[in-house]
């Protein structure tokens, strides 16, 4: 490892002398990438839910995703930009609600449009990693009951079944869905509900009811729904995903991605931690038994105190929003996971939100060595998303956050590379060598 004064050190972490003198081998084929999600990036996406929950009034959304980052109509001009880094992969989710814009009706010319994006991935080396539902469902979705209605994994299953059918030629890795476990995060820190009758209180979901002519108790937005009938028809809607994917093309290799965070008291908080752990990371990951690898997304730890969550201890490296960067909760993570469940593993998100890019450089080598040392330990991480390729549309809070390795001009929609860019390609060149 070359280089290495620019991995962070962390005096707290069980590895008091950081990472610099770990020697890491990745595995020959190591899958270096980024990621992104259709409706943070595409543009127009109007027949989905979340486009809906932006548009009505009021709404907790900061601000509409309107035409994104154009990717729906930029997508070969992006691909060749991030292979000429030196990535070798690319993780991007299919739009339900473009492919299948009303119930049973399927859109062949969204499916060409995919098919497009992914020969578009093989003429420039990219492996294409899809995620089959990445947070936004189609609107007829959500009125039916979307994800707390039993009807919901057979539909899904269909929509998978169909996907594969016409798509799975050309890719040899799924991902069902997108952190299903993410509402339970967000449940306690109060931005979802764990009782739908609480949903009353947002006027989002109110707004949402009354378009979709549903009560608001029913808007079960995003699978943002903390309850326990919401895990049972996500866990059954991917298993029944993963059946039909199967069905039609046995060799894919399927799992689904988890949002887990790196859990820690703060004094007197030990209890709900581990409450989250087990609720948050451990039962979804008991999920995965059985399925050929497990999407791990962490970007920082959680801090909890016994009344929610606590305050970053002084003298914390913080990012210009005033919150913590702790690269090193990736590793720690994945040993979780593998502990839990002996699944493969690829870390299919992970990331910082700053607009300070030298902090996102620092921050990718030192998660990257994080995850070196999870592989010379022997566990099998088959690949590092990096989240995300360009500053994009971050859900409720519009496009202010910055997560990108590459900039996009808001009027003009101009790519800049960002020097995080040129590190995470050199990494990539180099198999981890560089780090
Ligand atoms: C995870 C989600 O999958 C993605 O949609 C989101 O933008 C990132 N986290 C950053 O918050």
């Amino acid at each position: 490892m070359t280089n290495s004064t620019r991995v962070l050190s962390n005096t707290t972490a069980t590895d008091p002398l950081g990472t610099a003198d770990v020697p890491v081998t990745f595995p020959e084929d190591f899958l270096w990438g980024t990621a992104t999600a259709s409706h943070q990036v595409e543009g127009g996406n109007v027949g989905n839910d979340v486009w809906l929950y932006e548009h009505v009034t009021p709404t907790m959304y900061k601000e509409s995703s309107a035409d994104a980052c154009d990717h729906y109509h930029r997508y070969r001009e992006d691909i060749a930009l991030l292979a000429s880094l030196g990535l070798n992969a690319y993780r991007f989710s299919l739009e339900w609600s473009r492919i299948e814009p009303a119930e049973g009706e399927f859109s062949a010319v969204a499916i060409e449009h995919y098919r497009d994006m992914l020969r578009a991935c093989h003429e420039h080396g990219l492996t294409p990693l899809v995620t089959y539902h990445h947070f936004t469902s189609p609107q007829w979705l959500i009125a039916k009951g979307g994800w707390e209605s039993d009807e919901t994994p057979a539909l899904f299953a269909r929509f998978a079944r169909r996907v594969t059918q016409e798509l799975g030629d050309l890719f040899e890795t799924a991902c069902t869905m997108n952190e299903p476990n993410l509402a339970i995060l967000l449940g306690e820190l109060g931005l979802a509900e764990k009782d739908p009758a609480d949903r009353v209180k947002n006027p989002t979901w109110v707004g949402a009811g009354r378009a979709l002519g549903i009560p608001a108790e029913q808007v079960a937005g995003f699978q943002l729904s903390a309850t326990e009938k919401s895990f049972e028809v996500k866990c059954a809607a991917h298993k029944a995903a993963v059946a039909a994917i199967k069905a039609v093309k046995p060799t894919m290799r399927v799992g689904w991605t988890l949002a887990n965070s790196d859990f820690h008291a703060a004094p007197g908080g030990e209890e709900r931690v581990a409450r989250l752990i087990e609720e948050n990371n451990l039962r979804y990951l008991r999920v995965s038994e059985g399925d050929d690898f497990v999407g791990i997304q962490t970007y920082n730890r959680t801090l909890l105190g016994p009344d929610g969550p606590a305050p970053a201890p002084e003298g914390s490296l913080l990012n210009p929003q005033g919150e913590e960067i702790w690269p090193w909760a990736i590793g720690a993570v994945i040993r979780q996971a593998w502990d839990t469940v002996k699944v493969p593993i690829i870390v299919t998100e992970n990331g910082l939100n700053t607009a300070d890019d030298a902090q996102r450089v620092d921050f990718l080598r030192t998660a990257i060595a994080e995850v070196g040392k999870c592989v010379s330990d022997g566990i099998p991480v088959g690949g590092y998303m990096c989240w995300s390729a360009m500053d994009n549309f971050e859900w409720i809070f519009g496009y202010g956050p910055k997560f990108g390795i590459i900039a996009v001009d808001r009027v003009t929609q101009e790519r800049t590379l960002k020097e995080s860019a040129r590190v995470l390609g050199e990494i990539a060149r180099s198999n981890g060598a560089v780090l």
